[in-house]
């Protein structure tokens, strides 16, 4: 194989997985990232990210794998650019895309290039767009392609070296070509099509994982009225092979960064093509609904939230991963707070942001402190140690012994003897 020079831009998630893992593969990469403090961290070994097997993969890679702030270094040798810079919703529902013509604008400084790839997630189109700004602006002979990422949290370098296919979208066959072979070491089917089409196979896998698992939670709904079993339905429903048992967990909610944002950047382009995705919108719906269910189960058992004590057990939107980007317990504390409950959380890596002031003051270090004195406890994150907590004394210490499971996580027979009010999501 071929080691190629490749530059990195964006050092996020996205970006250290692919740069790591195309370092791992052969290549020498330089990472780029505009933060100062995170490439500081990763010069000095330190990843600011959690995600198994990553950081012993950029140790093991150092000669290979370089990080810089300077756009200019990173491009002097550049024979690719993989674009990985995040593209949040704009206040229209778009895709902002200005880290990415950002990118885009600095590549006439590389005299080495030969191909574009675009790892963020961007509108169907925009890879046309960017083929027309090279183009103008004299990087005809650049390729472009469009080269989806499909990895998920906690499991990314796994799925990176391992994938269920390599979609490169491409304008032309040496360029599709070109980023195959980077590939080579990868263990996993390639599909070659158009640019058009790859931008939309990423929204779309989303939003079908989005819709598998809003689906069912709608099903729960329905268990509940009637008296089923969502478990057995799901486990059932996903023997047949046709529908598989993938994302057919029932909970609280999807979170995360992708779900949530490219499920609403499916719809607003569905939107400005003139056509409203009626599916997609009742899946989002729905999604927004089993928060809200949650809070009303608690209202209804508390009689009123206002001076309860609430404790959220997990954090981050799935276990696993420090990410607490768009998670459900974000969602959760915030209604909380509204109805003038006292919010108390515990989780084991969740990394706040600036946004959830809340978490600063009602932290606790174990599942057991955070429930002490509480009127009702919510599992929102399905963290394997709540299944190790000693519930018979976490049921001693709150004030009223109220557990919602919003993840199915634990056994209602046992939670019931225990003298907890046990709720959870589809079961009887
Ligand atoms: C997802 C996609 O899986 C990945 O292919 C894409 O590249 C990025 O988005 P990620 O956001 O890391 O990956 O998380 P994932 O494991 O897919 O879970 C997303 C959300 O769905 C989580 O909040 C999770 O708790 C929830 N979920 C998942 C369920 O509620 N039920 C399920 O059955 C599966």
């Amino acid at each position: 194989m071929v080691g190629r020079h490749v530059a990195v831009f964006g050092g996020g998630y996205i970006g250290l997985v692919t740069g790591a893992c195309l370092a791992e593969l052969g290549h020498r990469v330089v990472v780029r990232d505009i933060n100062p403090e995170k490439i500081q961290l990763l010069r000095s070994g330190d990843i600011p990210i959690y995600e198994p097997g990553l950081s012993d993969m950029i140790a093991r890679n150092k000669e290979r794998l370089t990080f810089t702030l300077d756009a200019q270094h990173a491009l002097d040798d550049a024979e690719i650019v993989y674009v990985c810079v995040d593209t949040p919703p704009s206040a229209s529902g778009d895709a902002d895309l200005s880290r990415v013509w950002a990118v885009v604008k600095s590549l006439a400084d590389a005299s080495h290039l030969r191909a574009v790839v675009m790892k963020s997630t961007v509108p169907v189109g925009t890879g046309t767009r960017v083929r027309a700004a090279m183009d103008a602006a004299g990087l005809a002979h650049v390729g472009y392609a469009s080269n989806p990422e499909f990895t998920a949290e906690g499991t990314a370098v796994r799925d990176f070296l391992h994938p269920d296919r390599i979609v490169i979208g491409a304008f032309d066959e040496p360029t599709a070509r070109l980023i195959q072979e980077l590939h080579q070491g990868v263990d996993g089917p390639v599909v070659v099509m158009d640019v058009l089409s790859a931008e939309m196979v990423k929204l779309a896998s989303n939003a079908l994982l989005a819709t598998k698992i809003s689906f069912i939670n709608e099903v729960a709904t329905l268990c509940e009225k009637t008296g089923a079993d969502v478990e057995h339905v799901a486990r059932a429903v996903g023997l047949d092979h046709r529908l598989g048992h993938h994302f057919l967990r029932p909970g609280i909610g999807w979170g995360g960064s992708c779900f949530p944002k490219d499920s609403e950047a499916l719809r607003q382009l569905a939107s400005n093509t003139g056509y409203h995705l009626q599916l997609l919108s009742a899946v989002i719906e729905v999604n927004n609904l089993q928060k809200r269910r949650a809070i009303q189960k608690l209202k209804d058992e508390l009689g009123t939230l206002a001076g309860a004590r609430v404790a959220l057990l997990g954090l981050t939107f799935k276990p696993g991963t420090d990410d607490m980007r768009e998670a459900p317990s974000t969602v959760l504390a915030a209604r909380l707070l509204a109805e003038g409950a006292e919010v108390r959380c515990w989780d084991p890596m969740g990394r706040p942001g600036a946004t959830e002031p809340w978490l600063s003051t009602s932290r606790h270090a174990t599942p057991e402190l955070a429930v002490e004195g509480a009127d009702a406890a919510i599992v929102v994150t399905e963290w394997p140690q709540l299944k190790e907590v000693d519930w018979a004394r976490a049921a001693s210490v709150m004030r009223r012994p109220v557990l919602f499971d919003g993840r199915n996580l634990l056994d209602p027979a046992d939670m019931r003897t225990l003298g907890f009010t046990y709720m959870s999501v589809g079961r009887p």
